[in-house]
């Protein structure tokens, strides 16, 4: 009998670690739903994405945790929302923006790397973390991927914003520049200071002696145009490449940035296959966010300029790394997803970053164009191939549906947002597993969806919305729209009620006072938000105003002082003549 059981468990066990599958998941930065050929565009070419849809799953209705990017990202690693864990700001700014800050995500959070590698995975990140780096000093790492689950790590532990175009006069720290020497003359002041201090000397007011006089003149002088010379180089400071623990290339150089994950991503999946090992890979893309400095290749090769290049680098990257899996055998029982950490970015002024019907875009907690992502999902094996899933979902699922495959218990001493999305997927049901989403901007409730148990239809009610300009759905004055302040943003008692089943576009608001239905909706609503509210509990803010000043003593640096290195990764091997499709 006993031997029959262990008989019985040893096929159980071998049946499930056979059909435990490789994940490769694609995050793309910035991209809208609008963007992409599948999600109905026809003339950016996006034809290894569509066709992860075609053989696979099209999520239609796939919603980002936050609507920018280092908020977006700790939930998906984590199936938890930002609020939870002091990755949601009081106000601007809501992400990273230095290297040289202790804000991280922290380390009592558990993701989905750690989870898979406990189960034997291996596991890597490729591209950009923006989670933060290091605690106390320049090499403590707390932050580092690799603390995450993560074995292998090359790429972005930033970002690649505006700072990292050497062409670019719109970056943050000539943002600071301009402010601090232009608006606030700091120069000008700083001399009319040092001419009055020479001038009290000089009449007696003091006395002091030439040395000292010396002295306090250099340090005065290093002290009022050090921040010049920081901000000005804040590309050094914040656009690297790590492998692993090593600072790889400093600053980095946008144009080869996607190649070079792509060889690297090829370069894992082979060893990985190799050592016969199941594996889990990241690959997170810095584009087609700002600055846009594609591939030579791609240059002009778009319909839409720069940002259509730099969406169809990225394609043909996801085709790479997809022929890779194709000739190593690995298709069938590999589980690919692919999407974006939030939406088009309205504001940045460049060809692209297209939401399609949906209004606003990234930074826009509430706004449908923020946070409804283009999404899709491949694993031949178990998803019929052209499903289309229309039911609400979030990126916060894929944490407990890996779970799930793998056979990884869920940590049970926190609340997970995120659920296991197999069931709907596969069919086996048609209603999503979130009664309620809650989409925060910063640390604001702005909006909340809430798909009722019973018949067909999604609801969403907006407490705050953003004021935007006509015309650009977005905030023109500012980078980014603001979560909060009299100004920027509406507050609505009653709230806005939509019907986003058949109103996607959120243009018909639904007139709350003249339909009893309604207010009983928003009514449970309310409950809703009341259930979630207690079950948060008060933590860190990662977003505290001193995370915000550089700290030189934990800035990542190659060839120290000089902060200058560049990393020659061979890229002749890459097919990138498959480009022309
Ligand atoms: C396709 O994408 C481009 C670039 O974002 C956009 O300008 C265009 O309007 C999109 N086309 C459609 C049909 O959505
Ligand atoms: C909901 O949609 C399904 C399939 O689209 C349909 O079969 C069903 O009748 C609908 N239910 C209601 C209550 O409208």
């Amino acid at each position: 009998m006993a031997k029959r059981l262990i008989f019985i468990l040893n096929t159980a066990l071998l049946c499930s670690a056979i059909h435990r599958p490789n994940f490769v998941l694609f995050l793309a930065d910035d991209l809208g739903i609008g963007d992409v050929g599948c999600f109905g565009n026809d003339t950016l070419r996006t034809p290894n994405i569509d066709r992860l849809a075609a053989t696979g799953a099209k999520l239609t209705h796939h919603i980002a945790a936050a609507s920018v990017c280092t908020p977006s990202r700790a939930a998906f690693l984590t199936g938890r929302l930002p609020i939870r864990m002091g990755m949601a700001g009081t106000d601007r700014p809501i992400m990273f923006l230095l290297l040289s800050s202790p804000a991280g995500l922290p380390t009592s959070e558990i993701t989905f790397a750690q989870l898979a590698k406990n189960e034997g995975y291996q596991i890597a990140l490729i591209g950009k973390w923006h989670l933060g780096m290091n605690c106390e000093w320049g090499d403590d790492h707390c932050h580092h991927p690799n603390k995450y689950g993560f074995d292998y790590f090359y790429g972005l532990p930033l970002s690649n914003g505006l700072d990292c175009d050497p062409n670019e006069a719109r970056s943050f720290g000539n943002y600071l520049v301009r402010m601090l020497y232009g608006d606030c003359h700091l120069f000008e002041i700083s001399v009319a200071l040092y001419v009055g201090f020479l001038a009290l000397r000089y009449f007696g007011f003091f006395h002091l002696q030439w040395k000292t006089l010396i002295i306090f003149s250099l340090l005065y002088w290093s002290a009022m145009t050090s921040p010049y010379v920081l901000l000005t180089n804040g590309r050094r400071y914040v656009c690297i490449i790590m492998r692993d623990g090593d600072v790889v290339e400093q600053p980095l150089d946008i144009s080869t940035i996607a190649p070079k994950m792509t060889a690297e991503a090829v370069k894992y999946i082979e060893q990985a296959q190799r050592k016969n090992s199941p594996f889990l890979i990241e690959i997170a893309y810095s584009n087609p966010h700002t600055a846009l400095v594609p591939a030579p290749q791609f240059r002009g090769a778009s319909r839409h300029g720069l940002y259509g290049d730099s969406v169809e680098e990225m394609d043909w990257s996801v085709g790479v790394v997809m022929a890779t899996l194709e000739k190593l055998g690995l298709t069938e029982n590999t589980f690919v997803y692919f999407t974006s950490d939030n939406g088009g970015h309205r504001e940045s002024g460049h060809e692209g970053g297209w939401n399609g019907v949906y209004k606003g875009g990234k930074g826009q907690g509430g706004s449908e164009g923020g946070i409804r992502v283009p999404t899709v999902m491949q694993w031949p094996r178990k998803i019929k191939g052209g499903t289309t899933v229309r039911e609400p979902t979030s990126q916060m699922d894929i944490l407990p549906t890996m779970a799930g495959l793998i056979g990884a218990r869920l940590p049970a001493d926190r609340p997970m947002d995120g659920r296991d999305l197999m069931p709907l997927v596969e069919g086996q049901t048609d209603i999503s597993p979130h009664e309620f989403m809650f989409h925060y901007c910063g640390r604001y409730l702005h909006a909340v969806r809430y798909r009722p148990r019973q018949g067909n239809t999604t609801w969403k009610v907006h407490y705050i919305t953003n004021k935007l300009e006509p015309g650009i759905e977005g905030c023109r004055t500012d980078v980014l729209c603001m979560c909060e302040g009299d100004n920027k943003v509406t507050h609505h008692r009653p709230p806005l009620l939509y019907d986003v089943t058949n109103d996607p576009s959120e243009i018909r608001p639904i007139s709350v006072q003249s339909d009893a239905k309604c207010g009983d909706i928003i009514a449970r609503i309310e409950k809703g938000v009341e259930d979630h509210r207690n079950s948060l509990t008060e933590v860190e803010d990662q977003f505290k105003p001193s995370n915000f000043i550089p700290r030189p003593w934990m800035q990542p640096c190659c060839n120290v002082p000089f902060c200058s290195c560049t990393d020659d990764i061979d890229l002749s091997g890459l097919p990138f003549s498959r480009i022309e499709n």
